[in-house]
């Protein structure tokens, strides 16, 4: 159960090269990949086996390194000074030049970061230089692991290395506060309480009926294109900007192809990135191709879904 130095090095390479990493942190264990890769984002995606994308907590190893990829306002540096390293994670903006892959917040301009206090998760962050975008270590529905075994059970096959530092204390998941809108909101009860919250930054509301915000769709501020998305495009019709997977359909002028090759992997990379371009586009409305409903396909089109569905 003791890790070597060696162990971790291997690890930090390991993320390095877009492989993903189990490994503890002092609420449960994390299935962790490098955030600022597209690729290894929708890895863990496909590992738990997500039918939609729920957007990750980001791991970071100091405070100058969230203020490099989010908005710090007075009370998450309030809550940081108090909490930080340990299980709270603050929902916060994304800076405008924010390098952290789109995926790690399911397109939302918010992102999610804590600082864990788990020495095993600190050595890593510190020897990998790099961002951890980590769910909890389960498969998708599963309970959160708080062991290396359990990890080990869920999956072994899915990842390329487990560290084992041993049973985490805390055992649940962190708390996760909101801080990107007026007021800071409670999105998941962990074990750093309302009232210790408050001591540090007055008034704040638990999210009404919660365990688990279980896809993007539930959140309030879902980023949804602006253009009207026509589902399952075969052609293309006058005005349309085209979103294709695979081979591109004829006829539009402004293209963006998830995947030349076909491979769902690398269309969920693409997805959000690709979606805000031809959002941006010239074009009236958005045709999307047929994305086989398989694998991360489930997930893609969970989204495209919710894109399409009529707004209020
Ligand atoms: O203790 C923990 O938080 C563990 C360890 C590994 O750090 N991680 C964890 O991650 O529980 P996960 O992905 O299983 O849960 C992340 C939670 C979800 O409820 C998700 O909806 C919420 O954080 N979340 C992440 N990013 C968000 C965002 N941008 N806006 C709102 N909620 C977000
Ligand atoms: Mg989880």
């Amino acid at each position: 159960m003791t890790l070597s130095t060696d162990d971790i090095e291997k690890a930090a390479g390991l993320l390095k090269s877009g492989e993903l990493v189990a490994f503890p942190t002092e609420t449960v264990y994390g299935l962790g990949g490098n955030a600022l890769s597209d690729d290894a984002v929708a890895r863990i995606y496909e590992a738990k086996g997500r039918p939609s994308f729920n957007p990750l907590i980001v791991h970071m190893s100091s405070l100058s390194e969230v203020d490099s990829y989010a908005l710090l306002n007075d009370q998450a540096v309030a809550l940081a000074n108090a909490f930080w390293p340990g299980p709270l994670t603050l929902v916060l903006k994304r800076n405008h030049d924010c390098r952290l892959s789109l995926l790690v917040s399911a397109g939302l301009d918010t992102v999610a970061v804590r600082i864990p206090a788990h020495p095993v998760a600190q050595s890593l962050l510190t020897a990998a230089k790099l961002p951890i975008a980590a769910p909890s270590a389960n498969r998708s529905g599963r309970i959160s692991p708080t062991q290396a075994s359990h990890v080990q059970e869920e999956l072994a096959d899915k990842v390329a290395m487990i560290l084992d530092g041993g049973s985490c204390v805390v055992g649940i998941e962190s708390t996760v506060l909101d801080l990107s809108g007026d007021m800071p909101v409670i999105l998941r009860p962990g074990s750093i309480t309302k009232t210790q919250l408050s001591d540090v930054i007055g008034t704040l509301k638990a999210a009404e009926h919660h365990s688990d915000i279980r896809g993007p769709g539930m959140l309030e501020s879902h980023y949804a294109p602006s253009k009207p998305l026509r589902l399952n495009a075969t052609d293309i019709k006058s005005g349309e900007a085209l979103l294709a997977f695979s081979s591109p359909v004829k006829g539009a002028q402004c293209v963006e192809n998830l995947s030349d090759s076909g491979d769902l992997r690398e269309a969920a990379a693409n997805l959000f990135r690709m979606l805000r371009k031809l959002d941006a586009s010239r074009a009236q409305s958005i045709a999307v191709m047929p994305i086989p409903e398989e694998g991360l396909g489930i997930a893609i089109n969970d989204r495209l879904k919710r894109a399409a569905a009529p707004r209020n």
